[in-house]
């Protein structure tokens, strides 16, 4: 478990876009004071998880539109000691078969499974898949080739007893993120960590579900940015540095925090890129 600052970050899945790495220079940018925390990109939670223990809001909400990666936040919070049976059976048989039961388990339709089965199939293929990469085919089947890892960590029984604790009373939901209008009041904190708009045209890499995430999208959210404003809202949003996403968020404050990032597809190459975080207060 990644530790920033006296907080444990229990870093469950890999997920392209992570905010593990940037905490500290965050730190600094989170507003001292508010009243409900949500989080309507949540991916693998960095930011969630840091708030939940140093902050403390008294509420919380966190939601993406991966229906698999939320399911398995409701598993985790309320079947979290079956959860990890599940996933010593995974580890018992990845470790006796490798590939073949690798392959058994991606082509294995999790709309045929119970909630508490697809939960496990999610961390299992995360752990185990190529870059823990998220990539879904036309049919929104999972597709990625498995990794080569000597010791894949899949049960990682901790950090889900640690992640339960932290969900106890948040709320999840499985929406896309202009419903968040509907939940945020003046007050509330909103850290909003969209799919970034690609640094040149046409070289996104990123795909976390089969929709995509375009210009019309990131427009679509700057209105949202605006009207959590006219709310009172206490808003934070992270993006690429980009001319296009300067000029969206040119009414705002825009700070440059540095992210160690893949910078070339096979992730293979890492280089040190700016980011903005854009704040209303
Ligand atoms: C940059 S990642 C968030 C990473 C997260 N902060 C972390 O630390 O792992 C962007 C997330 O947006 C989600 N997403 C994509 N389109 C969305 C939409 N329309 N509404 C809500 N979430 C969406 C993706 O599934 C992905 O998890």
């Amino acid at each position: 478990m990644a530790n920033k600052n006296g907080v444990q970050i229990p870093k469950f899945v890999k997920w392209a876009g992570g905010k593990g790495q940037l905490i500290e220079q965050f730190e600094p940018l989170f507003p001292q004071k508010f009243n409900n925390y949500l989080e309507p990109f949540v991916g693998s939670g960095a930011v969630f998880f840091y708030i939940m223990q140093k902050i403390k809001p008294k509420e919380a909400v966190i939601s993406d539109i991966n229906e698999e990666l939320m399911n398995t936040y409701e598993i985790i919070k309320n079947d979290v000691e079956r959860l990890i049976v599940e996933l010593k059976q995974h580890k018992e048989y990845h470790v006796a078969e490798g590939k073949k039961y690798y392959l058994t388990i991606r082509s294995t339709d999790s709309k045929e499974l119970p909630k508490l089965e697809v939960a496990a199939r999610f961390i299992y293929l995360n752990k185990t898949c190529f870059n823990g990469l998220y990539r879904v085919n036309s049919q929104g089947k999972f597709n990625v080739p498995m990794g080569s890892y000597k010791n894949p960590d899949i049960i990682q029984e901790q950090k889900l007893l640690l992640i339960s604790k932290l969900l106890a009373n948040v709320s999840i939901r499985t929406m896309s993120f202009e419903k968040v209008l509907d939940l945020a009041e003046k007050g509330d904190f909103v850290y909003l960590d969209p799919p970034y708009y690609p640094l040149k045209k046409g070289k996104s890499f990123t795909t976390y579900t089969k929709e995509v995430f375009l210009e019309q999208e990131q427009k679509k959210l700057a209105d949202v940015f605006r009207k959590l404003d006219k709310k009172g809202c206490l808003l934070m949003l992270s993006n690429s540095d980009t001319d296009f996403i300067k000029e969206l968020y040119s009414d705002f404050n825009i700070k440059i925090v540095k992210a160690k990032r893949s910078i070339n597809c096979d992730g293979s190459k890492r280089g040190l890129i700016n980011e903005v975080v854009v704040t209303n207060y």
